[in-house]
């Protein structure tokens, strides 16, 4: 499969909503099934500065996954970022998220220069868990009864990585 990963361009906002309304994406993500293309609009016109998001694509421009860090803007906080992740259904468990994820601690690491890079993940949610630790986030606690999934409330954790020196 070829694929490249680059920064998201404005027409990359429909393929980008079709994945975060999709099942088995958005179940896993904060997501919801009336998401709308111009939410995705909204949301890559409001990148700013500490906003770095990448696209998983194939050649044919369809977008099969998407990633995000954040880096925290208070001043006292600049040293620590958060990401998120997600691929499409039919490319998952191939390879494509570990990339994603590799793109963004790359950035994080030697051009951003952060610290502390952490995310949150459902607590069942073994595939993401498995890639996170293998990348070297550790699982830092339990947050109990965050979000709603499916009509139940569901736990998280929170993970981090801190940079090797
Ligand atoms: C989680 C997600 C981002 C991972 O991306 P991906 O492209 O599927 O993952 P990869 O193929 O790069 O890596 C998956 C790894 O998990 C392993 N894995 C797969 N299923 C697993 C399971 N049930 N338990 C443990 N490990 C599992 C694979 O063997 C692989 O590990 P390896 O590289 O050591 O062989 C993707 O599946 C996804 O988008 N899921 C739905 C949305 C979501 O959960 N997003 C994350 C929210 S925090």
């Amino acid at each position: 499969m070829n694929y490249t990963i680059r920064p998201t361009r404005p027409e990359d906002a429909e393929g980008t909503a079709a994945l975060r309304k999709m099942p088995g994406v958005f179940e896993n993500t904060l997501g919801l099934p009336s998401y709308r293309a111009a939410d995705s609009v909204t949301f890559i016109q409001g990148l700013g500065p500490n906003d770095h998001h990448f696209v998983a694509v194939l050649e044919d421009g369809t977008v099969i996954g998407a990633a995000g860090l954040h880096v925290f803007p208070n001043p006292r906080m600049r040293h620590v970022g958060s990401v998120g992740l997600f691929v499409h259904t039919d490319y998952q468990n191939m390879g494509v998220g570990t990339a994603l994820m590799r793109t963004l601690l790359d950035l994080a690491d030697n051009w951003l220069m952060l610290v502390r890079v952490e995310l949150e993940v459902f607590a069942d949610n073994e595939r993401a868990i498995h890639l996170y630790e293998k990348l070297g986030f550790e699982i830092e606690g339990r947050m109990r009864m965050t979000t709603v999934r499916n009509g139940q409330y569901v736990d998280d954790l929170k993970m981090a990585r801190l940079r090797k020196t």
